[in-house]
């Protein structure tokens, strides 16, 4: 499998973000099977979550849609603890109304690390693959991933009910276009 299939690592100025792999099946393991991770994420994780989940999830689900160049998954580290997985974000062109998913340990929470890397990933859907919109679903009550979504310039364009492993929830759905990203990202002029 040419690594070139696969997402580059991408950086900001806190955090290094390389392209999820099986290694990281044992720290996905160790955090992920938490309520305060899981609540809100899509009814697709199943819960109580198995031994060996972020294996099958790697191997089964998140590699295979990277390959298929349907999904980019990133781990999330801080650059001054490299080796230590803390979060993750995906993006996903296989729902036209949920291009972004993430989460992040409990632990790391409250200091901007996923307003930085869903910056990161964003910029990584627009300025490389080129795609002309991202929409995001959140259940209403996820006002932490709210937040988000209002820090990077979105839009509420819609309502609707959606099913999550906590059942089935008021969800809003969220969105910015290339031309808005575009209009909050200007470039900055080529000095001489
Ligand atoms: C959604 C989730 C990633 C948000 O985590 P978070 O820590 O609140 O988000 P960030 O890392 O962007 O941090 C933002 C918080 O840090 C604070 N902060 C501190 N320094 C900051 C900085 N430099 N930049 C931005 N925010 C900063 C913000 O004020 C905010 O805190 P507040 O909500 O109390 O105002 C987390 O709640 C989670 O993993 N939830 C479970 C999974 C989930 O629901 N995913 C989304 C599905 S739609």
């Amino acid at each position: 499998m040419p690594d070139d299939l696969f997402p580059p690592a991408l950086a900001t100025d806190r955090l290094v973000l390389p392209p999820l792999c099986t290694q990281d099946a044992e720290a996905i393991q160790r955090i992920f099977p938490q309520w305060e991770v899981v609540r809100f994420l899509a009814d697709q994780v199943p819960w109580p979550y198995p031994p060996d989940g972020a294996r099958a999830y790697l191997e089964q689900v998140a590699i295979p849609a990277m390959r298929r160049g349907a999904q980019w998954h990133w781990s999330i580290r801080t650059r001054a603890e490299p080796d230590i997985l803390i979060g993750i974000v995906s993006l996903m062109d296989d729902d036209p109304a949920n291009n972004r998913g993430f989460w992040l340990d409990p632990a790391h929470r409250g200091r901007g690390y996923m307003t930085e890397a869903s910056e990161a990933a964003t910029a990584y859907w627009f300025e490389v693959l080129g795609k002309p919109v991202l929409r995001a679903p959140k259940a209403v009550a996820n006002t932490a991933s709210r937040n988000i979504s209002v820090r990077g310039g979105m839009r509420l364009v819609g309502t609707e009910e959606r099913g999550y492993v906590s059942g089935r929830l008021p969800t809003e759905i969220w969105e910015i276009t290339r031309e808005e990203w575009i209009a909050r990202h200007p470039r900055k002029p080529v000095a001489g």
